[in-house]
């Protein structure tokens, strides 16, 4: 069903990446590098203010970096931390049709429109007004809207931020499986200061004082 990520390897690499604000004089990030090349989850930790949503600016080509080379082959969708600050229709249906990027017919649009819902765990939400959603519902609908758009590759910023913790497990275990299907699977970029959230990730990288590590395994950072 995900027919346009078939046979597309999505990519990202930093080389040598480094940026500052205008008018900041030390760089906020400092020759960044890392890649990723294949299907998973992957996290970036790191504290408030630390350049987290400003490495996804770079990623998505929002803002260009001062030095070094970003270089981004996928089709990229965006969660953020409030999903009311993304949703714009009144109902799931409504808010997964302005996301479909074809002229399907009406059939099509339904078995679409059902199978993403039903991958985010939203079966029978077709109808459902958003204003009768739960925080973590919201955020799953985000998620399969970026799925019904074909988009391979899904970046996420603190998408649990505002979620009580039953909600927050429900949306971490929503891209755990979609980043774990055996036919297709999605890559995904989780952003997160939750070192709680980590076990869920394939691969972790922290972000502190402008320097991004190398990718670890979650275990490495039970401690902190
Ligand atoms: N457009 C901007 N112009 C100038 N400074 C900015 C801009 N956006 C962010 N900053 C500054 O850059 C630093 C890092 O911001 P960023 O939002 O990337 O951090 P973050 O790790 O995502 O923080 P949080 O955990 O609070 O979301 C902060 O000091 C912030 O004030
Ligand atoms: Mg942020």
């Amino acid at each position: 069903m995900r027919d346009s990520r078939e046979n597309e390897i999505p990519h990202i690499h930093f080389k040598d990446v480094s940026f500052s604000y205008p008018g900041k004089k030390d760089n906020l990030i400092y020759k960044c590098n890392f890649s990723i090349k294949k299907a998973g989850f992957w996290m970036v930790v790191g504290k408030n203010g630390s350049g987290k949503s400003t490495l996804l600016k770079l990623i998505n080509g929002i803002i260009k970096p001062n030095n070094g080379i970003v270089s981004c082959k996928a089709n990229i969708g965006m969660v953020f931390q409030d999903p009311d600050h993304q949703i714009l229709m009144p109902n799931c249906r409504s808010e997964l049709l302005i996301n479909m990027n074809k002229n399907f017919n009406n059939f099509e649009i339904t078995k679409k429109i059902g199978y993403v819902l039903d991958q985010v765990g939203l079966t029978g939400f077709e109808k459902r007004p958003i204003h009768t959603l739960s925080g973590g519902q919201k955020q799953r609908l985000t998620i399969a809207c970026a799925l019904i758009s074909n988009r391979n590759f899904i970046l996420l910023d603190e998408p649990t931020a505002l979620l009580d913790q039953n909600s927050q497990l429900k949306v971490l275990k929503t891209i755990k499986n979609l980043t774990t299907d055996n036919d297709n699977p999605l890559s995904a970029l989780w952003i997160t200061h939750r070192y709680e959230e980590l076990i869920y990730a394939d691969a972790v990288a922290e972000l502190k004082n402008g320097i991004l590590s190398n990718w670890q395994e979650p275990s490495n950072f039970k401690n902190n």
